[in-house]
């Protein structure tokens, strides 16, 4: 028997990063969504006892390097099931070290495949919990649509979806490590803040215009020189008709609202003529 399940792409409408904490990590504000790119994750039980991951992008990690392979040993570490051996085949097309979140969905893919087939008695809650010890952004991608995580990630509330619009991504060729983003913080030198709170009253009102006017990205204000790059694909998008473009994650991709399919049409083959990873998605 082989399961199958999709892993959806991720973008922040805001990420805002509230301050150190003593573990290390940042506590964070961000709304999420879930967008129609999408990897697609298959599990086959085996016999043998082994745990597999075989991806189409040879340069991935096959065994327990994969977060994919992590969430499933966490998975039945938590829940104290005995581990069979596991075949995942990742079929990727969420660009990877992008601010999506690719890694963090399939692993979130997993953990949803694994309750279905060995605890469909396991809470969605318990399901995010385990999550959060595989990586921060995993809660988040178990549960996907529109979101607001707080804390490291895992405190999540649910937001109403953004309206119907057209959005065109676009990850210029470079990788930004997130690690290295995140020391190049330093809090009270940060110059804007997302009004987040602004922003999810647009999302309730239904408001595309005013939920594009209060995109905004933290990690944007500290991004290195060498990654420029990514304001001009910001430029390129407004530009093109693009309603507001910001970076997702700790980027380098970059993100455009269109309210006319069209015109996002247009610009993402405008856009396919100098980059190489550009994609045309609905909110999910
Ligand atoms: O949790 P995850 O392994 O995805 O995090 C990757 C890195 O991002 C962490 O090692 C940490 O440096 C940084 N991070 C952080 N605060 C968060 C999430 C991630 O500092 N809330």
């Amino acid at each position: 028997m082989t399961y199958t399940e999709p892993a959806c792409a991720k973008l922040n409408l805001t990420l805002d990063i509230l301050g150190k904490r003593p573990d290390g990590y940042h506590d964070m504000r961000m709304v999420m969504i879930s967008v129609d790119l999408r990897d697609t994750v298959t599990l086959t039980p085996a016999e043998d006892g082994i745990l597999t991951v075989e991806t189409n992008l040879p340069f991935l990690p096959r065994g327990e390097g994969n977060l994919a392979a992590r969430a499933a040993l966490r998975f039945f570490e938590e829940t104290g099931l005995p581990r069979p051996g596991l075949e995942m085949s990742i079929d990727k097309r969420i660009p990877v070290c992008a601010g999506m979140a690719g890694g963090s969905s399939d692993a979130a893919a997993v953990l949803r495949m694994l309750r279905r087939v060995y605890a469909p008695e396991i809470t969605e809650a318990r399901l995010e919990e385990i999550g959060a010890l595989v990586g921060s952004d995993v809660p988040y991608c178990v549960r996907g649509g529109t979101a607001l995580a707080e804390g490291r990630g895992e405190i999540l509330t649910d937001l109403p979806p953004l309206p119907p619009c057209s959005i065109v991504v676009c990850k210029p060729a470079c990788s930004v490590s997130t690690p290295d983003l995140f020391a190049q913080v330093r809090l009270k030198k940060l110059r804007y803040h997302p009004r987040t709170e602004e922003l999810i009253e647009a999302l309730e009102a239904r408001d595309l215009e005013g939920i594009a006017l209060r995109l905004y990205n933290v990690f944007e204000d500290v991004l290195p020189r060498k990654y420029d790059q990514v304001f001009a694909v910001k430029r390129r998008l407004l530009d093109l008709g693009a309603m507001a473009a910001s970076m997702t994650g700790s980027g380098p991709t970059v993100f455009a609202l269109f309210s006319e399919e069209n015109r996002a049409t247009e610009a993402a083959e405008a856009l396919r003529e100098e980059y190489r990873d550009v994609f045309l998605c609905r909110p999910q």
